[in-house]
């Protein structure tokens, strides 16, 4: 009974946001809960530190690449250890244990014959690490996934054949129906490998930060692909190709992965396993985007949540309760204060510190604290009943990941409790001298209390620990297998008083997000159109660069410009400039754009902003950054 779970290996390109944040948090939700349940876990995180985009970043921070990535590798894992996040495990692809584990698996697959040598030609996303079809790229240029530019790349290389695992790829996907979760989610894959598969170029040679051939094959001037190198962490985390003493953990139960690298997990990783004869991965769990106003968060887009700031201000448990809660698993949410806060306040407050509240006043008042469970089964059948059929369906939601569904169907044992108390009304059982049921009324709801903490555990770790100790009890694995497996009461127990678990917020406790939980346009303070700063952050302007411009036909003063935001795709504006600048002048140009702005048709044409401009008597001129800046930079 074993359960080995991973989070994707973060580029240390970035520091860690909510995105990020995200991932780690589920995974380490994952791999508490089947602790508790007994099972053998083994968790592993880390950092993904080579390939070209490192080396760039590296280089233009004035850092050797090592240097760098100890750097912000050490950002990830400081963070994730005040997050008390159960890793156990963090691999850095720097680790010389995971380079010789690289190289051994290259060995083999060459050996094999799946591995050969020859000329690349294609178009490159350096951000993205992946080479893409000219069919697949939009506007014969920019990347199909991060809409950046795209690069002609001409090199001798080797190529994994990919191709030849087709077939074997598509009876995978049809056998194992929850390869991919959630189950909707497969079928992009199928669509893509259906599509063709092209052999796959895995070493590249201009550039040198990354694992290089294994000395056997002899050619020192390539070095590996970075996604071959990363992919298979997985692995060498448990000693593949060294010291093989953690391989029973394998396969991975649970690759936890965004779903912006669910075709690297669910296509290329199975491939590359088939290839050294290795098992493959039960489940590939993929989930959606953290967004800002519907923008996937990421930090070239500037729009990135800090996940410290989060939890120092709401604290760490409740916004781990809050990530997982708010959106279905394998859908985008966007992130608000305000929802936040609504959960804290409703779901926490309400639901589950109140009942706590109650059962320690009434216990208190009526029985000096002093609960005893031997008439809740006479009194509460049905109760008991309810709840147990509840419990009984949530282990089969936690296999799925489905962690939104697992607390939604777990606060419904909750409800039972508000419930009950409201209807046999204790207070009133002890006037007509009804002690046994108002006793039984009591120890029910502390004991659907009990049960419900220790469910709750792998999300609220130290909450729940606070609960328990109020009922008298201690949350591990023996507990959990009494109370929760078993379906034991606690006995006859002792109450105790703690201070209350979540106190009520009252308004947005971030500072800079305030414009974002404001949904009523605010009145103008004064008659001189002074605006306060809430206000100046309503318009969201942007450095872009134009990637390309037209002129619309008979009109006198519109141009078409496409402008790269560093989003997905560039963005169309229609703008009053022709007879200031000629298309070709703007190619190339970086200008600012109010890119909140409600789109309009000019002239017919869909115009998706607006770009600023200075003009006066001698004319008009663009409004840009004095130096060139990073598409997507927001204007302050
Ligand atoms: O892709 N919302 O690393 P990476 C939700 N090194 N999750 C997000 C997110 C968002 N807005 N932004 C990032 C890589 N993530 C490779 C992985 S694995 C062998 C190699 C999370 O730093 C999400 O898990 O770009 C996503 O898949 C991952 O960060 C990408 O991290
Ligand atoms: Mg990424």
């Amino acid at each position: 009974m074993k359960r080995y779970i991973t989070t994707p290996i973060y580029y240390v390109n970035d520091v860690p946001h909510i995105g990020h944040a995200y991932t780690t948090i589920i995974a380490d939700t994952a791999a508490r809960y089947f602790r508790l349940r007994g099972f053998e876990t083994f968790f592993l995180t880390g950092t993904d530190e080579h390939g070209q985009k490192i080396e760039e970043a590296a280089k233009k921070r004035g850092k050797s690449p090592k240097e760098y990535a100890d750097e912000i590798s050490a950002k990830f894992r400081n963070l994730w250890d005040e997050f008390e996040i159960s890793y156990d495990k963090f691999i850095r692809t720097t680790d010389p244990e995971h380079i010789k584990g690289v190289q051994k698996a290259f060995e083999i697959m060459y050996n094999k014959g799946d591995i050969y040598k020859g000329t690349y030609e294609g178009h490159y996303c350096i951000s993205c690490e992946s080479f893409f079809p000219e069919s697949q790229l939009i506007d014969n240029e920019f990347c199909p996934d991060c809409g950046k530019p795209t690069s002609i790349v001409k090199e001798e290389s080797y190529f994994f054949r990919l191709s030849k695992y087709q077939d074997k790829l598509l009876e995978l996907y049809k056998n194992e129906e929850k390869f991919v979760l959630p189950k909707s989610k497969k079928n992009e894959v199928i669509r893509f490998v259906e599509g063709g598969l092209q052999d796959l170029s895995i070493t590249r040679t201009s550039f040198n930060w990354g694992v290089p051939l294994p000395e056997s094959i002899n050619d020192p001037k390539h070095v590996m692909y970075v996604w071959l190198d990363a992919l298979l962490n997985y692995v060498t985390a448990l000693g593949y190709g060294t010291d093989e003493k953690l391989m029973h953990f394998w396969p991975a139960d649970y690759h936890l992965v965004g779903k912006d690298i669910l075709r690297f997990h669910a296509v290329y990783w199975p491939a590359f396993l088939m290839s050294l004869d290795l098992a493959i991965p039960k489940h590939i769990a993929t989930h959606g985007w953290w967004t800002r106003n519907g923008e996937k968060m990421s930090k070239s887009k500037g729009n990135v949540v800090d996940p410290k700031a989060v939890a120092d201000a709401y604290g760490l448990e409740n916004f781990r309760y809050f990530l997982l809660r708010e959106v279905p698993f394998g859908q985008d949410g966007d992130f608000s204060q305000k929802a936040l806060i609504d959960r804290i306040n409703n779901d926490l407050g309400n639901d589950l510190g109140n009942l706590l509240n109650r059962i320690i006043g009434m216990s208190g008042k009526y029985f000096d604290f002093q609960v005893d469970s031997k008439d809740v089964e006479k009194f509460h059948a049905q109760e008991l009943a309810e709840m147990q059929e509840i419990i009984d369906g949530l282990d089969a939601l936690a296999e799925e990941m489905k962690w939104h569904r697992y607390l939604e169907e777990l606060w419904k044992i909750l409800t039972i409790a508000n419930k009950a108390i409201d209807r046999y009304t204790p207070w009133a059982k002890m006037k007509e001298g009804k002690e046994d049921e108002a006793m039984a009324l009591i120890a029910l709801v502390a004991n659907i209390l009990a049960k419900a903490a220790l469910l709750l555990h792998p999300v609220m770790p130290k909450t729940t620990q606070t609960i328990a100790d109020a009922l008298g009890f201690s949350i591990d694995k023996e507990s959990f297998k009494k109370f929760v497996e078993n379906r034991e009461l606690l006995k006859s127990f002792t109450i105790k008083k703690v201070p209350p678990l979540f106190p009520k917020i009252e308004e947005p406790l971030m500072q800079e997000q305030k414009s974002q939980t404001k949904k009523e346009p605010t009145q103008p303070k004064s008659q001189d159109n002074v605006i306060t700063i809430d206000d100046f952050f309503k318009v969201k302007i942007k450095v872009g660069t134009v990637v390309e411009a037209e002129e619309v036909p008979k009109s006198k003063k519109l141009l078409k410009l496409q402008i790269d935001l560093g989003e997905e795709r560039p963005r169309q504006i229609v703008a009053g400039i022709k007879e200031f600048y000629t298309p070709s002048e703007l190619v190339g140009e970086q200008v600012c754009v109010v890119a909140n702005l409600k789109p309009a048709k000019l002239m017919g044409i869909l115009s998706e902003g607006m770009i600023l401009a200075a003009r006066d008597e001698n004319g008009l001129t663009l409004v840009g950054p004095k130096t060139r800046k990073k598409e997507g930079t927001p204007v302050q």
